[in-house]
Protein backbone atom coordinates (compact mmCIF):
# COMPACT_ATOMS: atom_id res chain seq x y z
CA UNK A 1 0.00 0.00 0.00
CA UNK A 2 0.87 3.61 0.82
CA UNK A 3 0.91 6.61 -1.62
CA UNK A 4 -0.25 6.74 -5.68
CA UNK A 5 3.14 7.38 -6.55
CA UNK A 6 4.67 4.34 -4.24
CA UNK A 7 1.77 2.09 -5.98
CA UNK A 8 3.02 3.59 -9.20
CA UNK A 9 7.01 2.78 -9.06
CA UNK A 10 6.07 -0.80 -7.84
CA UNK A 11 3.81 -1.45 -10.87
CA UNK A 12 6.95 -0.21 -12.92
CA UNK A 13 8.75 -2.99 -11.22
CA UNK A 14 11.85 -1.23 -10.65
CA UNK A 15 13.32 -0.10 -7.61
CA UNK A 16 12.37 2.88 -5.20
CA UNK A 17 15.37 4.60 -3.17
CA UNK A 18 14.95 6.58 -0.04
CA UNK A 19 16.67 8.67 2.43
CA UNK A 20 18.09 12.00 2.17
CA UNK A 21 21.51 10.91 0.55
CA UNK A 22 22.11 8.89 -2.55
CA UNK A 23 25.95 8.50 -3.30
CA UNK A 24 26.34 8.06 -6.55
CA UNK A 25 23.36 7.99 -9.19
CA UNK A 26 25.59 7.12 -11.93
CA UNK A 27 26.01 3.71 -10.92
CA UNK A 28 23.07 3.06 -8.67
CA UNK A 29 21.59 -0.14 -9.63
CA UNK A 30 18.40 0.11 -11.93
CA UNK A 31 16.28 -2.61 -13.38
CA UNK A 32 14.34 -3.41 -16.66
CA UNK A 33 11.53 -0.94 -17.75
CA UNK A 34 8.72 -2.56 -19.57
CA UNK A 35 7.09 0.62 -19.94
CA UNK A 36 9.76 2.73 -21.87
CA UNK A 37 12.69 -0.11 -22.62
CA UNK A 38 15.86 0.21 -20.93
CA UNK A 39 16.60 0.01 -17.46
CA UNK A 40 15.03 2.69 -14.70
CA UNK A 41 14.70 3.54 -11.13
CA UNK A 42 12.76 6.32 -9.14
CA UNK A 43 13.43 7.86 -5.56
CA UNK A 44 10.96 9.19 -3.14
CA UNK A 45 13.97 11.23 -1.08
CA UNK A 46 13.48 13.78 1.71
CA UNK A 47 10.79 11.40 3.11
CA UNK A 48 8.50 13.61 0.40
CA UNK A 49 6.53 13.06 -2.38
CA UNK A 50 6.95 16.31 -4.75
CA UNK A 51 9.86 15.94 -6.54
CA UNK A 52 11.43 13.10 -7.33
CA UNK A 53 14.48 12.06 -10.32
CA UNK A 54 13.82 9.09 -12.46
CA UNK A 55 17.27 7.21 -13.43
CA UNK A 56 17.03 5.75 -16.75
CA UNK A 57 19.76 3.51 -18.81
CA UNK A 58 19.54 3.55 -22.58
CA UNK A 59 21.04 0.55 -23.66
CA UNK A 60 23.38 0.80 -26.19
CA UNK A 61 22.52 1.45 -30.08
CA UNK A 62 19.10 1.32 -28.23
CA UNK A 63 15.94 3.69 -27.84
CA UNK A 64 13.25 4.55 -25.22
CA UNK A 65 9.67 4.27 -26.17
CA UNK A 66 7.78 7.22 -26.52
CA UNK A 67 5.64 8.65 -23.66
CA UNK A 68 3.76 11.51 -22.25
CA UNK A 69 2.59 13.01 -19.22
CA UNK A 70 1.00 15.75 -17.24
CA UNK A 71 3.83 16.45 -15.17
CA UNK A 72 7.08 18.64 -15.99
CA UNK A 73 10.55 16.93 -16.45
CA UNK A 74 13.64 18.35 -16.71
CA UNK A 75 16.36 15.21 -18.25
CA UNK A 76 20.48 15.66 -17.09
CA UNK A 77 22.63 13.77 -18.97
CA UNK A 78 25.34 11.67 -16.73
CA UNK A 79 26.74 9.75 -19.32
CA UNK A 80 27.00 8.80 -23.19
CA UNK A 81 25.50 11.06 -26.05
CA UNK A 82 22.14 10.98 -27.72
CA UNK A 83 19.32 12.71 -28.74
CA UNK A 84 15.74 13.49 -27.37
CA UNK A 85 12.95 13.79 -30.04
CA UNK A 86 9.97 15.98 -28.88
CA UNK A 87 6.67 16.96 -30.55
CA UNK A 88 2.98 17.76 -30.33
CA UNK A 89 0.01 17.40 -32.07
CA UNK A 90 -0.17 19.48 -35.34
CA UNK A 91 3.54 20.58 -34.57
CA UNK A 92 6.97 19.48 -36.04
CA UNK A 93 9.11 17.32 -34.43
CA UNK A 94 12.25 18.65 -33.19
CA UNK A 95 15.34 17.00 -32.02
CA UNK A 96 17.66 18.00 -29.54
CA UNK A 97 21.48 16.24 -29.41
CA UNK A 98 22.89 15.72 -26.07
CA UNK A 99 26.16 14.63 -24.30
CA UNK A 100 27.01 14.78 -20.51
CA UNK A 101 26.36 17.76 -18.82
CA UNK A 102 23.08 18.81 -20.69
CA UNK A 103 20.17 20.13 -18.98
CA UNK A 104 17.08 19.91 -21.47
CA UNK A 105 13.50 20.82 -20.39
CA UNK A 106 10.53 18.42 -21.78
CA UNK A 107 7.46 20.29 -22.11
CA UNK A 108 4.45 19.73 -20.26
CA UNK A 109 2.35 16.78 -22.10
CA UNK A 110 4.69 16.93 -25.39
CA UNK A 111 5.80 13.54 -26.82
CA UNK A 112 9.09 12.61 -26.26
CA UNK A 113 11.46 10.47 -26.80
CA UNK A 114 15.14 9.63 -26.39
CA UNK A 115 18.08 7.56 -28.41
CA UNK A 116 21.46 6.27 -27.60
CA UNK A 117 24.05 7.39 -30.07
CA UNK A 118 27.47 6.38 -27.58
CA UNK A 119 28.00 3.33 -29.91
CA UNK A 120 28.95 0.25 -27.49
CA UNK A 121 27.91 1.83 -24.66
CA UNK A 122 24.68 2.71 -22.46
CA UNK A 123 23.70 6.16 -21.67
CA UNK A 124 23.00 7.30 -18.08
CA UNK A 125 20.23 10.40 -18.03
CA UNK A 126 18.39 11.44 -14.85
CA UNK A 127 14.60 13.33 -15.20
CA UNK A 128 13.74 15.82 -12.45
CA UNK A 129 10.08 15.79 -12.19
CA UNK A 130 7.48 16.49 -10.28
CA UNK A 131 5.30 13.48 -11.21
CA UNK A 132 5.20 12.01 -7.34
CA UNK A 133 3.23 15.23 -6.63
CA UNK A 134 0.94 14.68 -9.62
CA UNK A 135 0.54 11.30 -9.80
CA UNK A 136 -0.79 11.59 -6.09
CA UNK A 137 -3.22 14.74 -7.05
CA UNK A 138 -5.12 12.98 -9.55
CA UNK A 139 -4.32 8.89 -9.27
CA UNK A 140 -5.31 8.59 -12.19
CA UNK A 141 -2.49 6.99 -14.25
CA UNK A 142 -4.64 6.92 -17.80
CA UNK A 143 -5.19 10.97 -16.93
CA UNK A 144 -1.76 11.44 -16.33
CA UNK A 145 -0.05 9.28 -19.20
CA UNK A 146 -2.71 9.46 -21.93
CA UNK A 147 -4.30 12.88 -21.79
CA UNK A 148 -4.56 14.56 -25.12
CA UNK A 149 -4.70 18.02 -24.33
CA UNK A 150 -2.18 19.89 -26.25
CA UNK A 151 -0.62 22.95 -23.91
CA UNK A 152 -0.02 25.26 -26.70
CA UNK A 153 1.51 27.59 -24.27
CA UNK A 154 4.31 25.47 -23.62
CA UNK A 155 5.32 23.55 -26.66
CA UNK A 156 4.87 26.55 -29.20
CA UNK A 157 6.32 28.30 -26.91
CA UNK A 158 9.53 26.28 -26.34
CA UNK A 159 9.96 26.03 -29.87
CA UNK A 160 8.89 29.53 -31.07
CA UNK A 161 12.23 30.21 -32.21
CA UNK A 162 15.21 27.73 -31.99
CA UNK A 163 14.78 25.69 -28.77
CA UNK A 164 18.70 27.27 -27.78
CA UNK A 165 18.22 30.67 -29.52
CA UNK A 166 15.40 31.24 -26.65
CA UNK A 167 17.80 31.36 -23.99
CA UNK A 168 17.95 34.94 -22.34
CA UNK A 169 19.64 35.99 -19.30
CA UNK A 170 17.16 38.47 -18.07
CA UNK A 171 18.70 39.88 -14.69
CA UNK A 172 21.12 38.83 -12.07
CA UNK A 173 20.75 35.06 -11.24
CA UNK A 174 18.21 34.46 -13.25
CA UNK A 175 18.69 32.68 -17.01
CA UNK A 176 16.07 31.54 -19.57
CA UNK A 177 16.35 28.70 -21.50
CA UNK A 178 14.93 25.22 -22.93
CA UNK A 179 18.41 23.69 -23.03
CA UNK A 180 22.05 24.02 -21.80
CA UNK A 181 24.70 21.90 -23.58
CA UNK A 182 26.86 21.37 -20.29
CA UNK A 183 25.50 23.25 -16.92
CA UNK A 184 29.36 21.89 -15.97
CA UNK A 185 31.08 24.65 -17.48
CA UNK A 186 27.75 27.25 -18.04
CA UNK A 187 28.73 30.85 -16.74
CA UNK A 188 27.28 31.43 -13.42
CA UNK A 189 26.55 35.14 -11.50
CA UNK A 190 28.03 35.68 -8.28
CA UNK A 191 25.86 35.83 -5.14
CA UNK A 192 27.39 38.15 -2.65
CA UNK A 193 24.49 37.51 -0.62
CA UNK A 194 25.55 33.91 -0.15
CA UNK A 195 29.28 34.58 0.40
CA UNK A 196 31.64 36.41 -2.04
CA UNK A 197 32.84 33.39 -3.26
CA UNK A 198 29.94 31.48 -4.12
CA UNK A 199 27.81 31.94 -7.83
CA UNK A 200 24.35 30.70 -9.08
CA UNK A 201 22.02 30.94 -12.03
CA UNK A 202 18.39 30.07 -11.18
CA UNK A 203 17.22 28.60 -14.33
CA UNK A 204 13.61 29.38 -16.00
CA UNK A 205 12.81 26.43 -18.44
CA UNK A 206 10.16 25.07 -21.11
CA UNK A 207 7.66 28.14 -19.53
CA UNK A 208 7.26 25.91 -16.40
CA UNK A 209 7.28 26.01 -12.91
CA UNK A 210 9.94 24.37 -11.57
CA UNK A 211 12.41 25.84 -9.79
CA UNK A 212 15.84 25.05 -10.47
CA UNK A 213 19.56 26.37 -9.97
CA UNK A 214 23.26 25.79 -10.56
CA UNK A 215 25.21 26.83 -7.57
CA UNK A 216 28.91 26.89 -7.49
CA UNK A 217 31.69 27.33 -4.41
CA UNK A 218 35.05 28.14 -5.04
CA UNK A 219 37.78 26.22 -3.91
CA UNK A 220 38.85 26.44 -0.33
CA UNK A 221 35.23 27.61 0.76
CA UNK A 222 32.26 26.43 2.74
CA UNK A 223 28.68 27.68 2.66
CA UNK A 224 26.67 27.82 5.87
CA UNK A 225 24.39 25.03 7.40
CA UNK A 226 20.69 25.90 6.12
CA UNK A 227 17.27 24.02 6.42
CA UNK A 228 13.92 24.76 5.06
CA UNK A 229 11.08 22.72 3.58
CA UNK A 230 11.36 19.31 1.82
CA UNK A 231 11.56 18.91 -1.50
CA UNK A 232 14.68 20.27 -2.66
CA UNK A 233 17.39 18.09 -4.68
CA UNK A 234 20.94 18.72 -4.98
CA UNK A 235 22.70 16.83 -7.61
CA UNK A 236 26.62 17.21 -7.38
CA UNK A 237 27.56 17.95 -11.10
CA UNK A 238 31.43 19.27 -10.84
CA UNK A 239 33.95 18.95 -8.03
CA UNK A 240 34.50 17.18 -4.41
CA UNK A 241 33.93 17.66 -0.91
CA UNK A 242 31.97 16.80 1.92
CA UNK A 243 28.03 17.15 3.24
CA UNK A 244 27.02 18.08 6.69
CA UNK A 245 22.95 16.53 7.55
CA UNK A 246 21.78 16.99 11.24
CA UNK A 247 18.70 17.67 12.59
CA UNK A 248 17.76 20.73 14.81
CA UNK A 249 18.93 20.64 18.24
CA UNK A 250 22.03 18.84 17.27
CA UNK A 251 23.95 21.84 16.03
CA UNK A 252 26.55 21.36 18.61
CA UNK A 253 26.56 17.55 18.85
CA UNK A 254 28.94 15.84 16.54
CA UNK A 255 28.21 12.47 17.19
CA UNK A 256 24.48 13.22 15.23
CA UNK A 257 26.14 14.84 12.39
CA UNK A 258 25.91 12.82 9.62
CA UNK A 259 28.49 13.13 7.49
CA UNK A 260 29.03 12.03 3.70
CA UNK A 261 31.08 12.23 0.44
CA UNK A 262 29.98 14.18 -2.81
CA UNK A 263 31.31 13.86 -5.84
CA UNK A 264 29.41 13.76 -9.68
CA UNK A 265 26.98 12.40 -9.29
CA UNK A 266 25.56 12.15 -5.58
CA UNK A 267 22.27 13.34 -4.85
CA UNK A 268 21.46 14.77 -1.28
CA UNK A 269 17.66 15.85 -0.71
CA UNK A 270 17.00 17.38 3.29
CA UNK A 271 14.13 15.95 5.06
CA UNK A 272 11.99 18.87 6.35
CA UNK A 273 14.06 21.38 8.55
CA UNK A 274 17.38 19.22 8.09
CA UNK A 275 20.21 21.16 8.10
CA UNK A 276 22.25 20.86 5.18
CA UNK A 277 25.93 22.18 4.69
CA UNK A 278 28.10 21.99 1.66
CA UNK A 279 31.96 21.41 2.17
CA UNK A 280 34.48 21.81 -0.68
CA UNK A 281 37.84 20.03 -0.75
CA UNK A 282 38.73 19.48 -3.78
CA UNK A 283 40.76 21.63 -6.04
CA UNK A 284 38.57 23.70 -8.12
CA UNK A 285 35.00 24.44 -7.93
CA UNK A 286 32.05 22.63 -6.44
CA UNK A 287 29.03 22.72 -8.42
CA UNK A 288 25.84 21.21 -8.07
CA UNK A 289 22.13 21.15 -9.84
CA UNK A 290 19.31 21.81 -7.68
CA UNK A 291 15.95 21.12 -8.20
CA UNK A 292 14.17 23.04 -5.66
CA UNK A 293 10.34 21.87 -6.16
CA UNK A 294 7.47 22.74 -7.63
CA UNK A 295 4.98 23.09 -4.65
CA UNK A 296 6.17 26.96 -3.41
CA UNK A 297 5.86 29.75 -4.88
CA UNK A 298 8.97 32.24 -3.99
CA UNK A 299 7.54 35.07 -5.14
CA UNK A 300 7.55 38.21 -3.28
CA UNK A 301 6.87 41.98 -3.30
CA UNK A 302 10.00 43.95 -2.04
CA UNK A 303 10.39 46.89 0.27
CA UNK A 304 10.27 48.79 -2.91
CA UNK A 305 7.32 47.36 -3.74
CA UNK A 306 8.24 45.73 -6.47
CA UNK A 307 7.47 42.18 -7.72
CA UNK A 308 10.18 39.51 -7.07
CA UNK A 309 9.68 36.52 -8.71
CA UNK A 310 12.32 34.59 -6.61
CA UNK A 311 12.50 36.49 -3.14
CA UNK A 312 11.66 34.09 -1.04
CA UNK A 313 14.61 32.41 -1.85
CA UNK A 314 17.07 35.04 -1.28
CA UNK A 315 19.05 34.34 1.59
CA UNK A 316 19.13 38.05 2.44
CA UNK A 317 15.38 38.23 2.26
CA UNK A 318 14.27 38.62 6.50
CA UNK A 319 11.12 36.81 4.97
CA UNK A 320 12.96 34.09 4.14
CA UNK A 321 11.88 30.38 4.20
CA UNK A 322 15.79 29.16 4.69
CA UNK A 323 17.50 29.46 7.86
CA UNK A 324 20.89 30.11 8.17
CA UNK A 325 23.42 28.95 10.58
CA UNK A 326 25.96 31.91 10.89
CA UNK A 327 29.25 30.66 10.59
CA UNK A 328 29.75 32.57 14.32
CA UNK A 329 27.02 30.16 16.03
CA UNK A 330 28.18 26.85 14.44
CA UNK A 331 30.01 24.41 16.26
CA UNK A 332 33.82 25.29 15.80
CA UNK A 333 34.87 21.74 15.23
CA UNK A 334 33.44 22.12 12.04
CA UNK A 335 35.81 24.79 10.74
CA UNK A 336 38.40 22.43 12.36
CA UNK A 337 37.68 19.66 10.52
CA UNK A 338 37.26 21.44 7.22
CA UNK A 339 40.96 23.23 7.82
CA UNK A 340 42.52 19.30 8.08
CA UNK A 341 41.05 18.46 5.19
CA UNK A 342 41.70 20.93 3.13
CA UNK A 343 45.39 20.53 4.92
CA UNK A 344 45.31 16.87 3.69
CA UNK A 345 44.38 17.99 -0.10
CA UNK A 346 47.20 20.83 -0.18
CA UNK A 347 44.54 23.47 -0.63
CA UNK A 348 44.43 26.63 1.05
CA UNK A 349 41.54 28.16 2.99
CA UNK A 350 39.51 30.84 0.70
CA UNK A 351 36.46 31.57 3.04
CA UNK A 352 36.47 35.77 3.54
CA UNK A 353 34.53 37.36 5.91
CA UNK A 354 31.08 37.96 4.81
CA UNK A 355 27.82 39.74 5.50
CA UNK A 356 25.63 37.20 6.75
CA UNK A 357 22.48 38.72 7.40
CA UNK A 358 20.85 39.24 10.04
CA UNK A 359 21.22 37.04 13.18
FE1 LIG B 1 19.22 23.93 0.74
Amino acid sequence: MGSHYRRFVQKEGVPLYEGSYLEKLATLPLADWERRGGKAAYTRLGNYENVNLQIVEIPQKGELRPERHMYEAVMYVMSGTGATTIWQEGESKRTIEWGEGALLAIPLNAWHQEFNSSGDKPCRILFGTNMAQVINLYHNLDFVFNNPFVFKDRYSYSFEKDYVDKSKHWNTRLFETNFIPDIRTFVLDSWKERGTRTSIMRLYMGNGSSQIHILEVSEGTYVTAHRHGPGAHVIVVGGEGYEYLFMPGDEMNPDKRQKVPVKPYAVISPKLNEYHQHFNTGRGPFRQLAFKGWDQSPATITSRGEYDPMGAARSDNPHAYAFKLRYDKEDSSIREEYYRELEKNGVSLRLEPIDQGPA
